[in-house]
Protein backbone atom coordinates (compact mmCIF):
# COMPACT_ATOMS: atom_id res chain seq x y z
CA UNK A 1 0.00 0.00 0.00
CA UNK A 2 0.86 3.39 -0.92
CA UNK A 3 0.42 6.76 0.88
CA UNK A 4 1.86 10.12 0.67
CA UNK A 5 2.10 12.45 3.70
CA UNK A 6 3.73 15.58 3.26
CA UNK A 7 2.49 19.56 3.67
CA UNK A 8 3.08 21.05 6.60
CA UNK A 9 4.60 18.02 8.20
CA UNK A 10 7.64 18.17 6.05
CA UNK A 11 7.45 21.98 5.75
CA UNK A 12 10.53 23.30 3.94
CA UNK A 13 11.24 19.83 2.37
CA UNK A 14 9.91 18.25 -0.20
CA UNK A 15 6.82 16.30 0.60
CA UNK A 16 7.79 12.18 1.95
CA UNK A 17 6.52 9.13 0.47
CA UNK A 18 5.91 5.97 2.57
CA UNK A 19 5.28 2.82 1.84
CA UNK A 20 3.43 0.34 4.08
CA UNK A 21 4.00 -3.22 3.93
CA UNK A 22 3.21 -3.97 7.79
CA UNK A 23 -0.50 -2.76 8.46
CA UNK A 24 -1.60 -3.18 12.32
CA UNK A 25 -3.87 -5.53 11.55
CA UNK A 26 -0.97 -8.00 10.47
CA UNK A 27 1.14 -7.38 13.18
CA UNK A 28 -1.41 -8.00 15.66
CA UNK A 29 -1.95 -11.32 13.50
CA UNK A 30 1.60 -12.11 13.72
CA UNK A 31 2.23 -11.05 16.89
CA UNK A 32 -0.62 -13.67 18.14
CA UNK A 33 0.85 -16.39 16.16
CA UNK A 34 4.22 -16.32 17.71
CA UNK A 35 3.12 -15.60 21.03
CA UNK A 36 1.31 -18.73 20.85
CA UNK A 37 4.24 -20.88 19.83
CA UNK A 38 6.97 -19.09 21.77
CA UNK A 39 5.27 -18.64 24.95
CA UNK A 40 3.66 -22.09 24.80
CA UNK A 41 6.39 -23.87 23.82
CA UNK A 42 9.74 -24.77 25.32
CA UNK A 43 11.94 -22.80 25.94
CA UNK A 44 9.79 -20.02 25.50
CA UNK A 45 11.59 -17.46 23.11
CA UNK A 46 10.32 -14.42 21.14
CA UNK A 47 11.57 -12.01 18.18
CA UNK A 48 13.36 -9.28 19.05
CA UNK A 49 11.34 -6.86 16.59
CA UNK A 50 8.45 -6.82 19.27
CA UNK A 51 10.63 -4.83 21.62
CA UNK A 52 10.12 -1.67 19.24
CA UNK A 53 7.15 -0.21 19.76
CA UNK A 54 7.52 3.76 20.20
CA UNK A 55 8.45 3.39 23.62
CA UNK A 56 10.91 0.61 22.90
CA UNK A 57 12.61 2.89 19.86
CA UNK A 58 13.11 5.04 22.13
CA UNK A 59 13.95 3.03 24.99
CA UNK A 60 16.67 1.81 22.51
CA UNK A 61 17.35 5.12 21.73
CA UNK A 62 18.41 5.77 25.51
CA UNK A 63 20.24 2.95 25.62
CA UNK A 64 22.89 4.38 22.41
CA UNK A 65 23.13 6.65 25.13
CA UNK A 66 24.46 4.71 27.97
CA UNK A 67 28.22 4.62 28.92
CA UNK A 68 28.50 1.02 28.85
CA UNK A 69 26.88 0.85 25.33
CA UNK A 70 29.63 1.19 23.06
CA UNK A 71 28.25 0.09 19.69
CA UNK A 72 26.91 3.32 18.59
CA UNK A 73 30.00 5.86 19.31
CA UNK A 74 32.34 2.96 17.95
CA UNK A 75 30.38 3.07 14.78
CA UNK A 76 29.76 6.73 14.47
CA UNK A 77 33.58 7.31 14.85
CA UNK A 78 33.82 4.83 12.01
CA UNK A 79 31.46 6.93 10.01
CA UNK A 80 33.23 10.35 11.15
CA UNK A 81 36.42 9.08 9.84
CA UNK A 82 34.97 7.05 6.39
CA UNK A 83 31.90 8.47 5.25
CA UNK A 84 33.24 10.36 2.67
CA UNK A 85 35.77 7.08 1.71
CA UNK A 86 32.32 5.07 1.68
CA UNK A 87 30.75 7.56 -0.32
CA UNK A 88 33.34 7.21 -3.18
CA UNK A 89 33.66 3.69 -3.06
CA UNK A 90 29.83 3.23 -3.06
CA UNK A 91 29.17 5.70 -5.74
CA UNK A 92 25.35 5.78 -4.98
CA UNK A 93 22.30 7.94 -5.95
CA UNK A 94 19.99 6.27 -3.64
CA UNK A 95 20.63 5.08 0.48
CA UNK A 96 18.54 2.06 1.55
CA UNK A 97 19.15 1.84 5.57
CA UNK A 98 17.43 -1.42 6.97
CA UNK A 99 16.42 -1.10 10.61
CA UNK A 100 16.37 2.96 10.34
CA UNK A 101 15.45 3.71 13.87
CA UNK A 102 16.31 7.38 14.44
CA UNK A 103 18.72 7.35 11.39
CA UNK A 104 20.75 9.38 13.77
CA UNK A 105 24.44 8.39 12.25
CA UNK A 106 23.06 8.28 8.90
CA UNK A 107 23.40 11.71 8.74
CA UNK A 108 27.64 11.46 8.72
CA UNK A 109 26.67 9.21 5.71
CA UNK A 110 24.10 11.85 3.41
CA UNK A 111 26.58 14.69 4.03
CA UNK A 112 29.12 12.73 2.56
CA UNK A 113 26.79 11.32 -0.16
CA UNK A 114 25.51 14.86 -0.81
CA UNK A 115 29.44 16.20 -1.29
CA UNK A 116 30.08 13.76 -3.95
CA UNK A 117 27.14 15.14 -5.67
CA UNK A 118 25.28 11.99 -6.52
CA UNK A 119 22.40 11.44 -4.07
CA UNK A 120 19.37 11.66 -4.95
CA UNK A 121 16.78 9.27 -2.66
CA UNK A 122 16.80 7.93 0.91
CA UNK A 123 14.97 4.57 2.02
CA UNK A 124 14.79 4.23 5.56
CA UNK A 125 13.49 0.70 6.03
CA UNK A 126 11.84 0.23 9.25
CA UNK A 127 8.94 -2.21 11.21
CA UNK A 128 8.07 0.75 13.94
CA UNK A 129 5.84 2.65 11.83
CA UNK A 130 5.16 6.03 14.09
CA UNK A 131 8.90 6.14 14.70
CA UNK A 132 9.88 5.76 11.40
CA UNK A 133 7.33 8.26 10.05
CA UNK A 134 8.55 10.81 12.17
CA UNK A 135 12.31 10.39 11.56
CA UNK A 136 11.99 10.39 8.10
CA UNK A 137 10.10 13.78 8.12
CA UNK A 138 12.89 15.11 9.94
CA UNK A 139 15.43 13.83 7.52
CA UNK A 140 12.78 15.54 4.91
CA UNK A 141 12.88 18.69 6.87
CA UNK A 142 16.71 18.55 7.45
CA UNK A 143 17.70 17.03 3.85
CA UNK A 144 15.68 19.13 1.02
CA UNK A 145 17.22 18.71 -1.57
CA UNK A 146 16.59 14.37 -1.15
CA UNK A 147 13.70 12.28 -1.95
CA UNK A 148 12.99 10.78 1.25
CA UNK A 149 10.74 7.59 0.90
CA UNK A 150 10.15 5.25 3.92
CA UNK A 151 8.99 1.92 4.20
CA UNK A 152 7.20 0.31 6.85
CA UNK A 153 8.23 -3.64 6.31
CA UNK A 154 9.37 -6.35 8.32
CA UNK A 155 13.27 -7.58 7.16
CA UNK A 156 12.25 -10.99 6.71
CA UNK A 157 9.28 -10.46 4.68
CA UNK A 158 9.44 -7.16 2.99
CA UNK A 159 12.70 -6.89 1.32
CA UNK A 160 11.83 -7.78 -1.75
CA UNK A 161 9.44 -4.61 -1.77
CA UNK A 162 12.26 -2.09 -1.85
CA UNK A 163 12.22 0.48 -4.33
CA UNK A 164 14.17 -0.03 -7.26
CA UNK A 165 16.24 2.00 -9.71
CA UNK A 166 19.91 3.71 -9.92
CA UNK A 167 23.17 2.47 -8.01
CA UNK A 168 22.01 1.36 -4.64
CA UNK A 169 23.96 1.14 -1.21
CA UNK A 170 21.77 -0.85 1.17
CA UNK A 171 23.42 0.08 4.82
CA UNK A 172 22.44 -2.12 7.74
CA UNK A 173 24.20 -0.17 10.83
CA UNK A 174 24.57 -0.54 14.67
CA UNK A 175 25.39 -4.13 14.43
CA UNK A 176 21.90 -5.30 14.05
CA UNK A 177 22.99 -7.97 12.11
CA UNK A 178 23.74 -9.64 14.88
CA UNK A 179 19.77 -9.78 16.53
CA UNK A 180 19.56 -12.79 13.29
CA UNK A 181 20.30 -16.20 14.17
CA UNK A 182 22.86 -17.64 11.28
CA UNK A 183 19.99 -19.46 9.37
CA UNK A 184 17.83 -16.10 9.54
CA UNK A 185 21.12 -14.20 8.63
CA UNK A 186 22.43 -16.41 5.81
CA UNK A 187 18.74 -15.94 4.46
CA UNK A 188 19.06 -12.08 4.72
CA UNK A 189 21.86 -12.21 2.85
CA UNK A 190 20.54 -14.32 0.11
CA UNK A 191 17.94 -12.08 0.12
CA UNK A 192 19.69 -8.75 0.01
CA UNK A 193 22.08 -9.75 -2.93
CA UNK A 194 19.54 -11.26 -4.83
CA UNK A 195 17.36 -7.39 -4.41
CA UNK A 196 21.03 -6.05 -5.30
CA UNK A 197 22.16 -5.12 -9.37
CA UNK A 198 25.93 -5.69 -9.74
CA UNK A 199 28.22 -2.64 -8.24
CA UNK A 200 25.40 -2.16 -5.87
CA UNK A 201 26.39 -2.69 -2.35
CA UNK A 202 26.10 -3.60 1.40
CA UNK A 203 27.44 -1.24 4.07
CA UNK A 204 26.93 -3.40 7.22
CA UNK A 205 27.84 -2.75 10.91
CA UNK A 206 28.58 -5.55 13.00
CA UNK A 207 30.39 -6.03 16.48
CA UNK A 208 33.55 -7.92 17.57
CA UNK A 209 34.11 -10.54 20.03
CA UNK A 210 35.84 -8.82 23.13
CA UNK A 211 36.01 -9.90 26.59
CA UNK A 212 33.02 -11.23 28.33
CA UNK A 213 33.39 -8.75 30.84
CA UNK A 214 32.42 -5.58 28.63
CA UNK A 215 29.39 -7.23 26.83
CA UNK A 216 28.28 -8.25 29.89
CA UNK A 217 28.39 -4.70 31.31
CA UNK A 218 27.20 -3.12 27.63
CA UNK A 219 23.54 -5.52 28.32
CA UNK A 220 23.32 -5.18 31.91
CA UNK A 221 23.99 -1.72 32.22
CA UNK A 222 24.07 -0.14 35.97
CA UNK A 223 20.83 2.53 35.32
CA UNK A 224 18.95 -0.29 34.10
CA UNK A 225 17.69 1.31 30.57
CA UNK A 226 18.21 -2.18 28.76
CA UNK A 227 16.17 -4.07 31.69
CA UNK A 228 13.54 -1.31 31.16
CA UNK A 229 14.12 -2.30 27.34
CA UNK A 230 13.51 -5.58 27.51
CA UNK A 231 10.25 -5.11 30.21
CA UNK A 232 9.17 -3.07 27.77
CA UNK A 233 8.02 -6.43 25.53
CA UNK A 234 5.67 -7.30 28.29
CA UNK A 235 3.92 -3.85 28.14
CA UNK A 236 3.70 -4.86 24.39
CA UNK A 237 1.64 -8.36 25.78
CA UNK A 238 -0.28 -7.11 27.40
CA UNK A 239 -1.60 -4.32 25.88
CA UNK A 240 -1.77 -5.80 21.97
CA UNK A 241 -2.73 -9.40 23.57
CA UNK A 242 -5.06 -8.13 26.84
CA UNK A 243 -1.80 -10.34 28.57
CA UNK A 244 -1.53 -9.82 32.84
CA UNK A 245 2.19 -9.68 32.42
CA UNK A 246 3.24 -8.12 36.14
CA UNK A 247 6.71 -6.62 35.07
CA UNK A 248 8.31 -6.27 38.75
CA UNK A 249 7.51 -10.44 38.22
CA UNK A 250 10.68 -10.96 35.89
CA UNK A 251 13.90 -10.12 36.19
CA UNK A 252 16.12 -8.43 33.01
CA UNK A 253 19.41 -10.89 32.89
CA UNK A 254 21.46 -11.12 29.56
CA UNK A 255 24.84 -13.37 29.93
CA UNK A 256 27.86 -13.64 27.05
CA UNK A 257 27.01 -17.54 25.64
CA UNK A 258 30.19 -18.72 24.67
CA UNK A 259 29.00 -21.87 22.57
CA UNK A 260 27.02 -19.11 20.61
CA UNK A 261 28.88 -16.14 20.42
CA UNK A 262 25.61 -14.45 21.02
CA UNK A 263 24.41 -12.44 24.01
CA UNK A 264 21.08 -13.43 24.88
CA UNK A 265 18.66 -11.10 26.57
CA UNK A 266 16.38 -12.93 28.47
CA UNK A 267 13.42 -12.30 31.45
CA UNK A 268 13.91 -14.63 34.75
CA UNK A 269 10.22 -15.54 36.48
CA UNK A 270 10.85 -14.99 40.12
CA UNK A 271 8.56 -17.30 41.13
CA UNK A 272 5.63 -19.35 39.90
CA UNK A 273 3.22 -17.91 38.04
CA UNK A 274 0.54 -18.19 35.55
CA UNK A 275 0.05 -14.84 33.06
CA UNK A 276 -3.33 -14.98 30.83
CA UNK A 277 -3.05 -14.18 27.18
CA UNK A 278 -7.12 -12.59 27.62
CA UNK A 279 -6.84 -12.18 23.41
CA UNK A 280 -5.72 -15.91 23.07
CA UNK A 281 -8.02 -17.22 25.76
CA UNK A 282 -4.82 -18.62 26.67
CA UNK A 283 -2.69 -18.76 30.03
CA UNK A 284 0.81 -19.58 30.02
CA UNK A 285 2.52 -20.95 33.51
CA UNK A 286 6.32 -19.94 34.33
CA UNK A 287 8.48 -21.93 36.45
CA UNK A 288 10.65 -19.96 39.46
CA UNK A 289 14.04 -19.07 37.56
CA UNK A 290 12.64 -20.02 33.69
CA UNK A 291 13.52 -17.74 31.51
CA UNK A 292 11.85 -16.33 27.89
CA UNK A 293 14.25 -15.55 25.44
CA UNK A 294 13.90 -11.58 23.61
CA UNK A 295 16.68 -11.33 21.98
CA UNK A 296 20.54 -12.53 21.25
CA UNK A 297 23.13 -10.42 19.90
CA UNK A 298 25.74 -11.83 18.14
CA UNK A 299 29.37 -11.02 18.56
CA UNK A 300 31.95 -12.14 15.09
CA UNK A 301 34.99 -12.35 14.04
CA UNK A 302 36.32 -10.28 11.00
CA UNK A 303 37.23 -13.85 8.62
CA UNK A 304 33.24 -15.32 9.24
CA UNK A 305 31.85 -11.79 8.30
CA UNK A 306 33.83 -12.18 5.09
CA UNK A 307 33.36 -15.84 4.71
CA UNK A 308 29.11 -15.14 5.35
CA UNK A 309 29.02 -12.41 2.61
CA UNK A 310 31.11 -13.99 0.12
CA UNK A 311 28.50 -17.13 0.12
CA UNK A 312 25.80 -14.84 -0.75
CA UNK A 313 27.84 -13.47 -3.70
CA UNK A 314 28.89 -10.00 -2.17
CA UNK A 315 32.45 -9.31 -2.27
CA UNK A 316 34.46 -7.31 0.38
CA UNK A 317 35.68 -3.96 -1.01
CA UNK A 318 36.86 -2.32 2.52
CA UNK A 319 36.68 -3.13 6.31
CA UNK A 320 36.70 -0.40 8.37
CA UNK A 321 37.38 -0.77 12.49
CA UNK A 322 37.20 1.69 15.50
CA UNK A 323 40.51 2.64 17.17
CA UNK A 324 39.46 0.09 19.74
CA UNK A 325 38.98 -2.33 17.24
CA UNK A 326 35.68 -3.01 18.95
CA UNK A 327 33.27 -2.67 16.17
CA UNK A 328 33.40 -3.15 11.89
CA UNK A 329 31.75 -1.55 9.05
CA UNK A 330 32.77 -3.11 6.21
CA UNK A 331 31.69 -2.57 2.21
CA UNK A 332 30.71 -5.37 0.15
CA UNK A 333 30.00 -4.95 -3.40
CA UNK A 334 27.53 -7.41 -6.10
CA UNK A 335 29.77 -8.59 -9.08
N1 LIG B 1 20.04 1.45 12.86
C1 LIG B 1 19.82 2.12 14.12
C2 LIG B 1 18.74 1.44 14.99
C3 LIG B 1 19.07 0.05 15.45
S1 LIG B 1 17.80 -0.59 16.52
C4 LIG B 1 21.13 2.21 14.86
O1 LIG B 1 22.15 1.78 14.32
O2 LIG B 1 21.17 2.76 15.96
C5 LIG B 1 17.09 -1.83 15.49
C6 LIG B 1 16.06 -1.25 14.51
O3 LIG B 1 15.56 -2.32 13.70
C7 LIG B 1 14.84 -0.65 15.22
O4 LIG B 1 14.56 0.61 14.69
C8 LIG B 1 13.71 -1.66 14.96
O5 LIG B 1 12.42 -1.06 14.88
C9 LIG B 1 14.15 -2.28 13.64
N2 LIG B 1 13.68 -3.66 13.49
C10 LIG B 1 13.74 -4.66 14.39
N3 LIG B 1 13.24 -5.80 13.86
C11 LIG B 1 12.84 -5.50 12.59
C12 LIG B 1 12.27 -6.25 11.55
N4 LIG B 1 11.99 -7.55 11.69
N5 LIG B 1 12.03 -5.64 10.37
C13 LIG B 1 12.32 -4.30 10.19
N6 LIG B 1 12.87 -3.53 11.17
C14 LIG B 1 13.13 -4.13 12.34
C1 LIG C 1 19.63 -3.14 17.76
N1 LIG C 1 20.63 -4.07 18.30
C2 LIG C 1 21.84 -4.07 17.47
C3 LIG C 1 20.93 -3.89 19.72
C4 LIG C 1 22.02 -4.90 20.14
O1 LIG C 1 23.01 -4.44 20.70
O2 LIG C 1 21.88 -6.10 19.86
C5 LIG C 1 19.70 -4.07 20.59
C6 LIG C 1 20.00 -4.07 22.04
N2 LIG C 1 19.66 -4.99 22.90
C7 LIG C 1 20.08 -4.68 24.10
N3 LIG C 1 20.75 -3.54 24.03
C8 LIG C 1 20.71 -3.12 22.75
Amino acid sequence: MRTKTGGASAARGQSIQVDVHVRPGDALRALREEALAGLCGRPKELSPKWLYDERGSQLFDDITRLPEYYPTRREREILEQRAGEIARLSGADTLIELGSGTSEKTRLLLDAFLKEGRLRRFIPFDVSEAFLRSAAERLAREYPALRVHAVVGDFERHLGQLPRGGRRLVAFLGGTIGNFKPEQRARFFQEVAEGLAPGDGLLLGTDLLKSRERLFHAYNDGAGVTAEFNRNVLRVLNRELGADFDLEAFEHLAPFDEEHGWIEMRLISRRAQVVRLRSLERSVHFEQGEALRTEVSCKFRPEQVEAELAGAGLHLAAWWTDRAEDFALSLSLKR
